[in-house]
């Protein structure tokens, strides 16, 4: 069922349309938060209390966007980042690889998500394969080899994560497998949804929610549930096992769920090449605060020594500008681009990393910056006792 534009204009008219258009668990999973949503909230929210400081005249009419990524080239400072979520698309991660690709950013692929790295990195060279703390020390292994073999150029490893359950709002129910008796059940909340329908009708294939990229060598693709399950009954890591297993890499290696200025540091030492200011997208424990609260204070403490990226609340490209300001090298959104997918597929997609691309440069071009690189605190409003500091002290932090 074809929109008559499907163009949009703002990553919340994405939202809107997500909404519109995939059944009610579908767009539950992809709103996700926990308990108050206060951290969901909190991340878009803090963006919106920093102002900015436009110049007047002076302005550069050629703007440089592109920057690299833990070795990686990108067209803007805007990444995929990585998330398990099944069902938005027949085409899934393939689509969002496309489109990346088409827009010369690096793509982060979730451990848990529908489609194989092979056919992802096929789609997009420049994919960096994201693993969460799960199954023994040989079974890491055996899923970073073959990362590796499929072309991943860095590894993401996200370990901010402490199984937190129940939403206010209520959660989706996601079922273990969609097979006859389920499609039945579930009819009556995806019926009223004809154009998401139609996508999967169109493959004749309905989702299968396995997890292609935790398949053992001698057996089927873990479902969503048992994949989750192994991770629920692993021990959770030491720092010790975080160097080994950025050693374990040996290529580029990203920490994501960083919030403290001690963790940061920490972080340093086991050798990582970058870290990711996150807090899971408001989806780990609920009240931690913004990460673009937090962010100066870990820029100052250790952007020196490592790469510092955000992820969290980004929902335009003056809010990447922002974070851009504040210390980050560039940024992951999430959220956002789902929106895109659920509402145009692929296109959707392109339309919401051009939609940042565009906010971005009318921000350097108002701030009269040659490029991203150029964007600094001074660019900014920032109110009084905006910025925290987690976990010590971080001298050269921009006051809060
Ligand atoms: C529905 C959903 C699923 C996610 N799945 C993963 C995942 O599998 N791996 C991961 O590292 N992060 C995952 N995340 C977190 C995102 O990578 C990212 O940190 C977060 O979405 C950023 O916040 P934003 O959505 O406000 O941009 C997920 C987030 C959402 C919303």
């Amino acid at each position: 069922m074809p929109l008559k534009n499907p163009w949009f204009e703002t990553v919340a008219e994405a939202q809107r349309r997500a909404e519109k258009r995939l059944p009610r668990m579908v767009y539950g999973a992809l709103v996700a938060g926990s308990e108050r949503g206060r951290t969901v909230d909190g991340n878009t929210g803090a963006f919106g209390e920093l102002g900015f400081a436009p110049r007047v005249a002076g302005h550069h009419a050629d703007r440089d966007l592109s920057t690299t990524v833990m070795g990686v080239e990108t067209s803007m400072p805007v990444l995929i980042s990585p998330t398990g979520v099944q069902a938005v698309d027949p085409e899934g991660e393939v689509a969002v690889a496309r489109a990346a690709a088409n827009r010369g950013v690096i793509m982060g692929l979730s451990s848990f998500a529908s489609k194989p790295v092979e056919e992802v990195a096929a789609a997009n060279p420049n994919v960096f394969f994201q693993m969460y703390w799960s199954g023994d020390r040989d079974t890491m292994v055996e899923r970073m080899d073959r990362a590796r073999r499929a072309g991943a150029k860095g590894l993401i490893a996200t370990l901010d994560w402490s199984f937190s359950n129940g939403r206010d709002w209520g959660s989706p129910t996601i079922p273990e497998k969609i097979d006859f008796r389920t499609a039945v059940k579930l009819a009556p909340g995806v019926l009223p949804h004809p154009g998401w329908l139609w996508r999967f009708a169109r493959t004749r294939r309905i989702p299968d929610l396995t997890t292609p990229n935790l398949k053992p060598a001698d057996g089927p693709a873990p479902t969503f549930f048992g994949a989750y399950g192994e991770w629920m009954q692993t021990p959770p890591p030491t720092w010790e096992d975080v160097a080994w297993l950025r050693k374990e890499w040996g290529g580029p290696f990203m920490l994501k769920g960083v919030t403290r200025v001690d963790d940061a540091r920490k972080a340093v030492d086991a050798g990582v090449t970058a870290l990711s200011v996150s807090n899971h997208g408001g989806n780990n424990l609920d009240t931690t605060p913004a990460t673009i609260r937090v962010l100066p204070s870990i820029a100052a403490a250790v952007g020196d020594q490592v790469e510092v990226l955000l992820d969290g609340g980004v929902r335009r490209g003056g809010d990447v500008a922002k974070a851009l300001a504040l210390g980050a090298r560039a940024v992951l959104i999430g959220r956002a681009y789902l929106w895109g997918l659920a509402a145009n597929g692929q296109a959707g997609v392109e339309n919401v990393l051009d939609i940042m691309r565009g906010g971005l440069d009318s921000a350097v071009l108002g701030l009269g910056r040659a490029g991203v690189a150029d964007l600094r605190p001074d660019d900014l409003v920032v109110p009084p006792g905006f910025a925290l500091t987690l976990g010590g002290e971080a001298p050269g932090a921009p006051a809060g």
